[in-house]
């Protein structure tokens, strides 16, 4: 009895020196957005595109990246009324020489690149066995190698001016191992642990690496069928241009990292930190067959 009062207090004093020295941690941006080179993947659509107008309010120059050139001018146009210096570059980001001529073309146009965000994504989910492994094989190559390469593209100019930023679009599948998206989930946790490795590695270079972790978002990448599921299990279902908001809030601040969605999903979080158990006992619980089909049509 008495060791678990210990245990306890010990516990608490320890976790409140912890989130106290957090808090008294110097934040390490003033990062002004007006007149920076902001450098977009994926912002033909869902939070890529809500992230082209929350830089453009900003007056930030972007850069808008993804395949489909006739959704980014329409991306363009858009945000036109707030920035007129927005520049749209067709690519596929998970070809390499494609990648370097994103970089190529950004500098030609604008001479530097203050922000990377890497927000281009695909999801698949469904049980393992099931999912195409030539589809598997692209979300990898994009959600966890283009955005190692193009961090690595853009990387020199950065340490070049001592400046610069890396905002990683991950998820907060990248802290949760949900099942059922284990392919997706191993993409997610990988841009976590880059993100993470890299911000120790370039400390004192005057480049910073901001990860945001969005939960469920209103966007194409969810079917209704898959938001309707997800919903009836308590998750709540962010828009698009809220998720934008909060990663540039975020990035203007200086956080290294930040957890969106709802209380369910930090809870999540916490808990499979601290407790991995209890969420092994809650998807035991939760993985039920209807579960299992909602996966099954992500990205389809
Ligand atoms: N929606 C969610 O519930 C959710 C939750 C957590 C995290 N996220 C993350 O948020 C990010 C954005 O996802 P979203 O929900 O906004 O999805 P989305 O609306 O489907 O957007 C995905 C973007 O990626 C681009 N893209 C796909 N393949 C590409 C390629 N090979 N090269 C270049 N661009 C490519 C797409 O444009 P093109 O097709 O024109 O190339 C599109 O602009 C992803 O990293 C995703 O994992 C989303």
């Amino acid at each position: 009895m008495r060791f678990a009062r210990r245990l306890l207090w010990g516990g608490l004093l320890g976790g409140g020196a912890y989130w106290f020295v957090r808090y008294l941690q110097p934040k390490h941006s003033t990062l002004v957005l007006n007149e920076k080179v902001v450098l977009i993947t994926g912002a033909s659509s869902g939070i890529g595109r809500a992230l082209a107008f929350a830089f453009a309010r900003r007056a930030a120059r972007v850069v808008l990246v993804a395949r489909n050139e006739e959704r980014l001018e329409t991306v363009r146009r858009e945000i036109e009324p707030y920035t007129t210096d927005a520049l749209v570059v067709p690519a596929d980001i998970t070809d390499d020489a494609q990648c370097q001529a994103v970089v190529d073309r950004t500098l030609e146009a604008f001479g530097r690149i203050d922000v990377l965000v890497n927000n281009a994504g695909l999801a698949l989910g469904g049980p393992l066995q099931d999912q195409d492994a030539d589809r598997m094989h692209q979300m990898l190559e994009l959600n966890l190698w283009a955005a190692i390469r193009l961090t690595q593209l853009v990387l020199p100019h950065m340490l070049e001016h001592h400046h610069g930023y890396i905002l990683n679009v991950g998820s907060s599948l990248g802290r949760v191992a949900a099942p059922v998206v284990a392919p997706y989930v191993a993409s997610k946790y990988g841009l976590s642990g880059f993100s993470d490795a890299l911000r120790r590695e370039l400390a004192g270079t005057g480049v910073h690496v901001t990860l945001v972790q969005p939960s469920w978002t209103h966007t194409d990448m969810l079917n209704p069928d898959v938001e309707d599921v997800v919903e009836r299990y308590g998750f709540q279902i962010d828009h698009p241009d809220a998720v934008a908001e909060r990663a540039v809030l975020e990035l203007v601040q200086g956080e290294n990292e930040v957890i969106l969605g709802g209380a369910l999903v930090r809870l999540g979080v916490l808990t499979e930190r601290y407790a991995p158990l209890l969420v092994r006992l809650y998807w035991r619980l939760r993985m039920t067959s209807e579960w299992v089909a909602a996966m099954g049509k992500m990205g389809q």
